[in-house]
């Protein structure tokens, strides 16, 4: 399933930025560190001249270009609404782990509440947010994965059962399906995969109209996107809440995700609302499904385009078979290091959330590694764009190749840096809650793929289609298959 309204958001999100820089133009000139220690300031003619790179290169190219001009900080604007930019580890300690009356995602991620509801995230005060933060990390701990196993593999199993002996495939279109019916599964519970999977599946696609550029800046203006929002959050809320209700009434007990966040308790001992439950479930499988489905294509083509490291994931494959044979079980997946690293060598090369955003809502300040302290004011939009820190030269050797090993055991070159060196999963307070899941259905749907078929990309390497909110591969993906007999 696409979110075909998404695809508007990161381009209205860039236009947005682009339009603050712009109209907070003066100069034409670029400002280096004034005396009150602000960062390099990038006016908005001087952004202007990087309009046409931003279209011909691409986000990366034209960011990491400032960056090699400017060092780790510099601020785009003149006043009004600046966006300062924080690039490396060095200078990203206060964005990742300032606290949430310091720094925070502020008012720009309100519309989620328009899709989730108001008894959760932005809905409510932050120390009930935080709280729900813990409920999501602990449904969907490291610990947890094991009874995810089972499912995952049901799932891809029968999924590409479907295939014929050969053929072929748009990689993109199966892994969207394939990535929406393990999240309903595991995440949401076997009532909603078995009975009500493709109105579930319809309404999340509708919940996804709140991600165009109007919705996002007027949530509440009564328009057809925000109205069909609207009835598919009800809808869905409804179609959770029985299936929650049905659960306490009847005392029958599941092992997925939203079981997890029903057995949740706050602090002071009261239960999680069935509003709450069906609201985390719903973010969950929103922010989840689209970044796994984009990483599993993106390693398809990467993977069929680098021979040396397609032969290590398959031979990693044919030794872990032989290990555990009478089935894959979580130890199993959990020793896949070669694969682990092929997947974790896509997301730093193609991070889904490119740029991350916040809001400071107290001045602070950073210290670059050249040893320059920089102040950043009180209300300024700051972002760190992921794309460019994943690929820095003195922690990353040769950033632009694809090289797995370099997470082996003798290289770890995402350690170099310290803790904010690797942040496709972000760090911090808000690092994702997701990535041991993300990790686990990916490789389950890899391992499955490298022991029973064998690929030819026949789709140039994509392009990074940087108009989309989540960065994905440009266009489709086509494969010719044919299935092979695995030696056992
Ligand atoms: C390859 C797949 C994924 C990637 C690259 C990814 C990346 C991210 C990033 C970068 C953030 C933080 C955004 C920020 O700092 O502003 C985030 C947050 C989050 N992710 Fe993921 N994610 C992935 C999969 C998942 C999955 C599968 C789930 C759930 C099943 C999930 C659940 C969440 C949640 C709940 C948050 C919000 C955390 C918070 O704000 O406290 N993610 N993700």
């Amino acid at each position: 399933m696409d979110f075909p309204s998404i695809n508007t958001l990161w381009c209205g999100a860039m236009a947005l930025l682009f339009i603050i820089i712009v109209l907070s133009t003066k100069r034409s000139m670029i400002h280096r560190g004034n005396p009150s220690q602000l960062p390099p300031l990038v006016n908005g003619i001087a952004f202007l001249a990087l309009l046409p790179n931003l279209l011909k290169k691409g986000l990366h190219d034209v960011v990491n270009d400032l960056y090699v001009k400017h060092g780790s900080v510099f601020m785009a604007g003149l006043f009004g609404p600046n966006v300062t930019f924080l690039i490396g580890p060095e200078v990203t300690a206060h964005f990742f782990q300032g606290l949430e009356s310091e720094i925070s995602h502020g008012k720009m991620f309100v519309f989620a509440v328009h899709m989730f509801g108001n008894a959760v995230g932005l809905g409510r005060d932050i120390a009930t947010q935080n709280e729900q933060r813990r409920f999501n990390s602990e449904a969907l701990k490291m610990s947890r994965m094991r009874s995810h196993v089972s499912p995952m593999l049901d799932e891809v199993e029968s999924y590409f059962d479907k295939w014929g002996k050969e053929g072929t495939v748009d990689l993109k279109c199966e892994f969207e399906q394939l990535l929406m019916l393990i999240a309903s599964r595991c995440l949401l519970g076997k009532e909603v995969r078995e009975n009500m999977f493709g109105e579930v599946q319809t309404l999340f696609h509708e919940l996804g109209s709140g991600m165009n550029i109007t919705s996002l800046l007027f949530p509440q203006l009564p328009i057809p996107s925000n109205r069909r929002r609207d009835r598919a959050r009800i809808r869905l809320t409804k179609i959770l809440s029985d299936v929650i209700e049905s659960r306490k009434i009847s005392g029958r007990v599941e092992e997925d995700t939203l079981q997890k966040l029903i057995d949740s308790k706050y602090k002071d001992g009261s239960s999680t609302t069935v509003e709450e439950v069906a609201g985390m479930a719903m973010a969950m499988l929103f922010v989840g499904k689209h970044s796994s489905s984009i990483t599993s294509t993106w390693t398809g083509a990467r993977l069929l385009s680098h021979p040396t490291f397609l032969k290590a994931a398959i031979e990693e494959q044919i030794q872990i078979a032989k290990k555990y044979k009478d089935g894959l079980d979580n130890n199993a997946f959990m020793e896949m290091e070669t694969l682990h690293n092929c997947i974790k060598e896509v997301l730093r090369m193609h991070p889904p959330m490119g740029v991350l955003v916040r809001k400071a809502h107290k001045k602070f300040t950073v210290q670059t590694k050249e040893g320059k302290t920089y102040e950043i004011p009180q209300g300024q939009i700051v972002a760190t764009p992921t794309v460019v820190s994943n690929h820095i030269p003195y922690i990353y050797k040769d950033p632009q190749v694809y090289d797995p090993d370099r997470f082996g055991p003798e290289r770890q070159e995402d350690k170099v840096g310290g803790k904010f060196s690797y942040t496709s999963f972000s760090g911090g307070r808000h690092v994702c809650t997701g990535e041991a899941f993300a990790y686990l259905q990916i490789k389950v749907i890899w391992s499955h793929l490298l022991r029973n078929f064998e690929f030819e990309l026949i789709s140039p390497f994509p392009k990074t289609d940087w108009s989309k909110f989540l960065a994905e591969p440009k266009g489709n993906l086509f494969v010719r298959y044919k299935r092979t007999s695995f030696p056992q």
